[in-house]
């Protein structure tokens, strides 16, 4: 069980396995003593470490200890040199703020964040920080909540002005963590678009380091997430600080090393292109971020923070609800369809066992191709002479659900919504508008866009009668001006559009929770744990290669859940990267995440239609295992030729493995896979291959593999207890 204890000036929020230690100093500062491993209790002489000693022997307060002093909240210009997480504008055109203790209060459970996505749960305490300026009047109030069942903190912060004068936020980030020493490797996600996720690990320098965006979403670029590592640890081993933001726009996620060696850990919303005012008596909610601690190396990071999202953010309609066998009609035929065709299509998705047909980009206003149609929602009367409703009804009549593509944020300069409205994009006055894709951005911080965005969808996913709905994404921000509001709140335009988005969703998602939802942009360029949410599956990757997706997915697991990663079994050669790769090792990679197709099942051979009646049978037949089983990395595509993991339900009486070569290599002998989260007392059989093993043995000896011969040649292999 979890609690928070106060003694004196300390605050110590400790579960089973972990503690996260703050305390005041003499005058009210909140300082930081610890986060790890759970202790039993916590000295306040702790304290001490940051005062000086005076010629009595007493200890005394220096005048610049700030820069040393770990704290939870910090500010600039009180003397601490280093990034902080709060600036602010005061009314007198000064911006230090020097917050002080004022109360504390304890809450079973954990209070939502207005207007954001957050975790949740009654299996929790919350501590309630406040803290306060003398001088300006501004009010913090912090909130850290640590779970029952997950080694997490979760953090947030609330600014408000608590002063008779307008005053202007121009940095509140969610998270502040000061670590003592630096010995560290930073972990980030880096990538572009079809190259989502790249792993990449270095040693922590002196200076500032680490991930951000200002593209307007979390980006295809890089990830609201960072872990630090020690040197030594690795998947299985060692301590790992993981740390994520609940959000899907600009941030920031840094690590950065000061002149005493100590490292401070920053997450929050990028403060370039982001001021926020406060009117008297008014607040400033940050987002909420998470804290990971484990000392079961990566792996167990990440399963922490699967944990959490499943447990705690996820929609807990979807969470652990087999999600349908899906055919999405993309690399099908692209733009170039009619009612007819994708029926037809439906049709043979459906004799092969699929059970949801969707319609992708392409069905409305006069879109033949990316240049026109964004806002105008209604059908394309030219390809589909009976609209989206006849051809719901029809895809249905095949005998599958129906599901349909959105991209509701955007508008196409040619379209009937920019002629209407083009005050409603994102735009500088003056300025040639910059296209990207052929298209603009809706200011989804407008509600009137917001109520255009809700009626849009709403009516199309009531005419189509869709089960499905992809919610695409396309472009970053630029030019970044909005008519709705005045010259001195447009730096607020980007958190407010992110708030916008969230509202619409909230709204959606609640009148139609029966509606699956999947995010998208142009891949996995917004999947982060703000969207997830709402939306149970984010689309990975518009990459759907095998060998790329190995990589793709396994990075995205480093702190998102294999269970939420759409993913598709494609046609070869490939559409992004040429590449032909076996049948059954495309399976094997996208029966690892939310399975579907991205192909013409008219142009497969019989025995191929054969195989994919075979392969949902098996996605069905291991739903419940990849819902709600343990992941766990065992060879790395970014270290080797090999890429493996395995997924382990909860009692350990199954396992899926999954196994997949790169080059094929000459002359080799059978690779020796050790295997991860088995009960070493029980005995498995590999369904695939009838041999029993001893938990103990595949996992301290090792599964002996033989790949089949061939280029990205790969094993699925199926585990069970048999005793
Ligand atoms: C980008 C998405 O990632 C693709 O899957 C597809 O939906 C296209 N957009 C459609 O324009």
């Amino acid at each position: 069980m979890a609690e928070i204890i106060r003694e004196g000036n300390l605050f110590h929020l400790r579960s089973a396995r972990i503690s996260y230690v703050m305390g005041l100093m003499p005058g009210g500062t909140l300082a930081h003593l610890y986060f790890g491993p759970a202790l039993r209790q916590v000295n306040e002489k702790a304290l001490l470490r940051h005062m000086g000693v005076a010629a009595d022997g007493s200890f005394t307060l220096q005048g610049c200890y700030l820069d040393h002093l770990a704290q939870e909240y910090p500010s600039f210009g009180l003397g601490d040199m280093r990034e902080g997480a709060l600036a602010v504008e005061a009314p007198d055109g000064t911006n230090a703020v020097d917050l002080r203790f004022a109360e504390a209060e304890i809450l079973n459970g954990k209070p939502a964040l207005p207007g954001l996505p957050a975790t949740f749960g009654e299996d929790c305490k919350t501590l309630r920080l406040t803290l306060r300026d003398a001088r300006t009047g501004l009010e913090a109030q912090l909130l850290y909540t640590i779970f029952d069942d997950c080694d997490v903190i979760a953090r947030s912060a609330s600014i408000r002005n608590g002063s008779a004068e307008k005053m202007t936020v121009t940095r509140a980030l969610s998270l502040c963590l000061d670590l003592p020493e630096a010995d560290w490797d930073l972990i980030t996600l880096n990538g572009a678009w079809a190259r989502e996720r790249e792993i990449n690990r270095r040693h922590l320098m002196p200076g500032e380091q680490g991930a951000a965006s200002r593209n307007g979403a979390s980006s295809l670029q890089t990830s609201p997430f960072l872990a630090l590592a020690r040197p030594n640890t690795d998947e299985n081993m060692g301590e790992a600080l993981g740390a994520a933001l609940v959000y899907s726009g600009n941030f920031l996620a840094q690590a950065n090393v000061g002149q005493y060696g100590t490292a401070r850990v920053l997450l929050g919303i990028h403060d370039r292109d982001f001021a926020w005012q406060l009117q008297p008596g008014e607040s400033f909610q940050t987002p909420e971020a998470v804290l990971i601690y484990s000392r079961e190396g990566l792996g167990g990071m990440s399963r922490a923070f699967h944990g959490l999202w499943q447990r705690h953010l996820l929609p807990p309609r979807w969470v652990n609800t087999p999600r349908p066998v899906l055919l999405n009609s993309w690399e099908a035929a692209y733009f170039d369809f009619d009612e007819d065709k994708l029926v037809d299509i439906a049709r043979s998705a459906a004799e092969a066992g699929v059970e949801l047909f969707v319609c992708d980009d392409g069905w409305f206003g006069h879109r033949d191709d990316d240049t026109t149609s964004l806002g105008d929602w209604y059908s394309d009367l030219r390809k589909l002479p009976g609209g989206i409703r006849r051809l719901g009804e029809r895809v249905r009549q095949t005998g599958v659900q129906f599901g349909i593509w959105m991209e509701p944020e955007m508008v196409s300069p040619e379209s009937d919504l920019y002629r209407a409205h083009p005050e409603w994009c994102i735009r500088i006055d003056g300025r040639e508008p910059i296209t990207a894709r052929n298209q603009l951005t809706l200011d989804v911080g407008n509600p009137q866009v917001q109520d255009f965005i809700y009626d849009v969808v709403s009516t199309t996913l009531r005419e189509s009668g869709a089960t499905y709905l992809k919610w695409d994404m396309n472009r970053n921000f630029s030019n970044i001006g909005t008519a709705a509001l005045p010259r001195d709140r447009q730096k607020e335009l980007p958190h407010r559009y992110i708030l916008g988005l969230y509202a619409v969703m909230d709204r959606l998602t609640r009148d139609f929770p029966d509606v699956l939802f999947e995010g998208c942009a142009s891949g996995g360029g917004r999947f982060d744990p703000g969207m997830l949410y709402y939306v149970p599956q984010f689309w990975c990757s518009d990459n759907t290669d095998a060998l790329s997706r190995c990589r793709i997915q396994y990075g995205t697991s480093l702190y998102l859940p294999t269970s939420a990663m759409g993913s598709h079994v494609s046609a070869v050669p490939n559409h992004q990267t040429g590449r032909v790769t076996p049948l059954e090792s495309r399976f094997a990679v996208a029966v690892s995440g939310c399975f579907g197709y991205e192909l013409d099942p008219r142009k497969l051979t019989e025995e191929e239609r054969q195989a994919l009646r075979g392969q949902v049978a098996f996605a069905h037949k291991t739903d419940k295992l990849r819902l709600t089983g343990a992941f766990y990395r065992l060879l790395s595509p970014f270290e080797g030729n090999d890429t493996a993991w395995m997924t382990v339900s909860p009692d350990q009486k199954e396992a899926l493995f999954t196994l997949v070569r790169g080059h094929a290599l000459p002359n080799d002998v059978p690779l020796l896979v050790k295997l991860r989260g088995l009960c070493p007392e029980r005995r498995y059989l590999v369904e695939q291959t009838g041999e029993i093993y001893g938990g103990d043995e595949l996992m301290y000896s090792g599964l002996c593999c033989q790949l089949p011969r061939g280029d990205a040649a790969s094993l699925l292999y199926i585990l069970k207890a048999v005793d």
